[in-house]
């Protein structure tokens, strides 16, 4: 059987320098677990609009296609401000989204222990913190039409359009649900039934598709609320399905709970291809950080956390994963922390390349 096939793209600002050690930790499962892996590598965003005028080439849409999951760094940076919206580097990563028909994306956002000072909440309600967002990511207001900035008598106005059919809402739902009950059985939908009919629809469908799993414990929010709760006390929640853009602001807001956005994963699944492996894209909920960009200060831990989750949800590795991610764990453990988590008196900062070469000695140790 040929090696699972991986597109590697770095993106922009922050993307190339942590996914070097995401390299890393590829070449170590190749060599020390005989998890090899066909690696190869493309542009997207910023990257691509420089070489190629667009912020992803056809050709490289084609590879993404083909392979088994996609990792991505990150995409976007000043220099991009004022590009015309149809090639900022952000439609790259949309496209990608869209094509790839990749209608789940899944967001954990889970408090290392080490590190439940770090969020501005209080550690008891943080401490322990484990939810997933699942949130819908190729439809709703990011792609419904029409959209565009038209003239209207003497002014111009913007339109965006949500929208959602039935079967967009019950395959995230699906989603949601099979998740659910791997875990604790606890599924919370967000939307706007108040105010809005697709939200009306939303908890209609999602009510529906509940009835397929009687286990789970099925309840309902309304979005506002539901940002009011995951504050007041998160671990309220086990898994929160929402649409794109609820799913979009909630998702920073839980990832704010654990501390820091330079530790969160995610993983924007589709259905599942002829080898029965999903159509899968993995990247950081982070962005580009062109603020840090190129000076060794960014976080490696959530672009390293979304390869792991590759091996748990394209690579059926689930037990590699978890190896993985207690590397990470034991190596907070042992007061690594990257500049985005100081605070702690006396604590140096290590650099992207420093923090990426202590997890591999941790699965170096795990052996
Ligand atoms: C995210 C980002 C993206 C989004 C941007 C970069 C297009 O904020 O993945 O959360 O809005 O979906
Ligand atoms: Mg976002």
């Amino acid at each position: 059987m040929s090696n699972p096939s991986l597109l590697i793209l770095p993106g922009d600002g922050i993307g190339p320098e942590v996914m070097a050690e995401v390299r890393k930790i590829i070449d170590w499962y190749g060599t020390k677990r005989d998890l090899t892996f066909d690696v190869s590598e493309d542009l997207v965003g910023g990257a691509a609009y420089d070489k190629h005028g667009v912020p992803l080439a056809d050709a490289t849409m084609d590879k993404a296609q083909e392979v088994d999951a996609v990792l991505l760094g990150a995409v976007g940076g000043p220099k991009y401000d004022s590009l015309d919206f149809s090639v900022k580097p952000e439609r790259g990563l949309l496209r990608l989204r869209k094509e790839m028909d990749l209608y789940a994306n899944l967001r954990p956002a889970q408090c290392f222990d080490a590190l439940a000072d770090f969020s501005s909440l209080k550690r008891d309600v943080v401490a322990g913190l484990d939810i997933m967002i699942v949130r819908e990511l190729t439809s709703g207001v990011y792609f419904g039409e029409p959209r565009g900035i038209f003239e209207e008598g003497n002014e111009r106005v913007g339109i965006n359009t949500q929208r959602y059919t039935e079967s967009e809402i019950d395959r995230v739902a699906r989603s949601a649900f099979e998740l659910a009950m791997k875990r604790d059985k606890k599924l919370c939908s967000m939307e706007k039934a108040n105010v809005m009919e697709s939200g009306v629809l939303w908890r209609e469908v999602v009510t529906k598709v509940g009835e397929d799993y009687p286990e789970v414990e099925l309840s309902h929010m309304y979005a506002d609320a539901g940002a009011m709760q995951l504050t007041r006390w998160p671990k309220q929640f086990d898994v929160i399905v929402t649409d794109n853009l609820f799913g979009d602001l909630l998702s920073d807001l839980a990832a704010m709970l654990t501390g820091s956005l330079g530790m969160l994963p995610s993983a924007s699944l589709g259905a599942p291809m002829a080898n029965g492996r999903p159509k899968a894209l993995y990247e950081p909920v982070h962005g580009s950080a062109p603020d840090i960009a190129g000076q060794g200060k960014a976080n490696p831990i959530a672009c390293i956390l979304s390869f792991a989750m590759a091996l748990r949800y394209s690579f059926d590795a689930g037990d590699e994963a978890t190896r993985l991610e207690e590397a990470v764990n034991a190596v907070l453990a042992d007061g690594l922390r990257t500049a985005d988590l100081l605070g702690e008196e006396g604590v140096q900062p290590v650099s992207t390349s420093e923090m990426g070469d202590a997890i591999v000695a941790k699965l170096d140790a795990s052996l």
